[in-house]
């Protein structure tokens, strides 16, 4: 099978179109056929060498779509369309690839109406999302500022909040006077909950301490991969309702080759598009 493997963390140019054997299917795992993979800053992050937890040679791609091969039992039979993220591309060789085993607890059946590239770039994005919310106290009437609103985060945030009630759900781009703009509308007020999971704009922050005193306000982190089983499977229930609600929709910018994974991390991270960028398998 064709997988699209890492090298070395080197950058773009540690990657490589390689030819492996298609997994065995063991550990209760379920053997997918995949059809598209989701391309994240994390991918980015990792080839770069920023993520010193991970080891060359790798497949990369932390999440995706496919069809169930083998494995799935009558929770997920053989040729029914699954969505998934977990340690994939990161602990573990990942999505840019034609087959992949994964775990059941990763899984989720892709709704119908959402096609199979549009599914491959929901699990990261709106898992955090919907986690996130529920992790800051997000209920029906507050109001949410989401920072990025063309990011796959800060889009799936500012969906969601709407989705759920919120009285206003507020996000930016880099554009100074939307951000300026969404000041206005009310972001920071009393008690207010700063979430922080993303490192877009640079690693390194500084903050005036009595702003978060005066504001009665506090700042938490943010990791999927931690989160506890149950949030995981309350967050995919949300998601999936909506989904097929269609009050939430999943926004693909472009999508490349599995051969052309390169050009589709450089646009990610260079190109900066409205959306998620998709790589078809
Ligand atoms: N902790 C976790 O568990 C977790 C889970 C998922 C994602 N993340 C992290 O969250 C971040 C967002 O993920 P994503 O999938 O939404 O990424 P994305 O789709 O690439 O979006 C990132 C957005 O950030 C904005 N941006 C980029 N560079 C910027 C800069 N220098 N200054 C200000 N804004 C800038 C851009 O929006 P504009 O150009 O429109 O401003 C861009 O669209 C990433 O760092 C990712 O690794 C963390």
């Amino acid at each position: 099978m064709r997988a699209m493997r890492a090298e070395r963390f080197s950058g773009y140019e540690g990657l490589k179109l390689v030819d492996l054997q298609k997994p065995a299917v063991s550990d209760g795992k379920v053997l997918l056929r995949m059809t598209a993979a989701g391309v994240t800053p994390l991918d980015h992050t990792i080839l770069s060498g920023q993520f010193p937890l991970a080891k060359a040679p790798l497949i990369l791609g932390g999440e995706g779509a496919g069809v169930v091969e083998e494995g799935g039992g009558t929770d997920f039979p053989v040729g029914s369309r699954v969505m998934f993220t977990g340690p994939y591309g990161v602990f573990e060789d990942g999505a840019y690839s034609e087959w992949l085993a994964v775990r059941k607890e990763s899984l989720c059946p892709i709704p119908e109406g959402v096609d199979n590239v549009s599914a491959a770039g929901i699990p990261v994005a709106y898992l955090t999302a919907q986690m996130a919310l529920a992790l800051a106290g997000f209920q029906a009437g507050k109001t949410v500022l989401a920072p990025a609103i063309g990011g796959s985060v800060g889009n799936a945030v500012t969906q969601l909040a709407r989705a759920l009630g919120a009285k206003h759900a507020i996000s930016s781009t880099t554009n100074h006077a939307k951000a300026e703009q969404a000041r206005a509308l009310g972001a920071l007020a009393l008690d207010g909950s700063l979430t922080t999971l993303g490192y877009a704009a640079s690693r390194t922050a500084t903050i005036d301490v009595t702003n978060l005193i005066w504001q009665r306000a506090n700042i938490k982190s943010f990791i999927l991969f931690a989160r506890p089983q149950a949030a995981w499977a309350e967050a995919w229930n949300t998601i999936v309702a909506l989904l097929q609600s269609g009050a939430i929709k999943p926004i693909v910018a472009k999508t490349f080759p599995l051969a052309e994974t390169a050009d589709a991390l450089r646009y990610l991270v260079e190109g900066r598009p409205f959306g998620r960028v998709v790589l078809t398998i």
